[in-house]
């Protein structure tokens, strides 16, 4: 079920100052412009590293879903982790009937890549947000 390491995301205070040192003090070579996704609550920056890519995700707007980690981690941090499988319904259901909480409805939203994703619940996977994304 479990495919390969999309991205992992990065909660940060300041994107210009993350990408910044994304850019010019760690010398990452594919960084993209900053895009505000509102629906999603976040200012977003990937980084391409190759084998996968970094997000470094700055909230938007008042009801960010970030707001409140960057509260317990002002100076940011992991935010999640995120895995590709083939049919994000199939491994829904088979999370669900292994008893894994998935948040929100259940049902799959369109992610920052324009692909359904889904997120599991942290306490679930070792204190680890992970987002679910069909490839
Ligand atoms: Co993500």
């Amino acid at each position: 079920m479990l495919g390969r390491l999309n991205h992992v995301a990065l909660a940060v205070p300041d994107l210009a100052a993350a990408t910044a040192a994304y850019r010019d003090t760690l010398g990452a070579a594919q960084v993209s412009e900053p895009q505000a996704l509102p629906e999603h609550g976040v200012n977003v920056v990937f980084v391409d590293v190759g084998n996968t890519k970094i997000e470094l995700l700055e909230p938007l707007g008042e009801a960010s879903p970030i707001a409140a980690f960057l509260e317990k981690n002002p100076s940011g941090g992991m935010h999640h982790v995120c895995y590709e499988v083939d049919d994000i319904l199939a491994a829904r259901d088979h999370l669900k009937a292994s008893g894994a909480r998935v948040l929100g409805d259940g049902n799959p939203k369109t992610g920052a890549h324009g692909k359904p994703v889904l997120f599991l619940h942290p306490k679930d996977f070792f204190g680890t947000l992970v987002e679910l994304e069909q490839a």
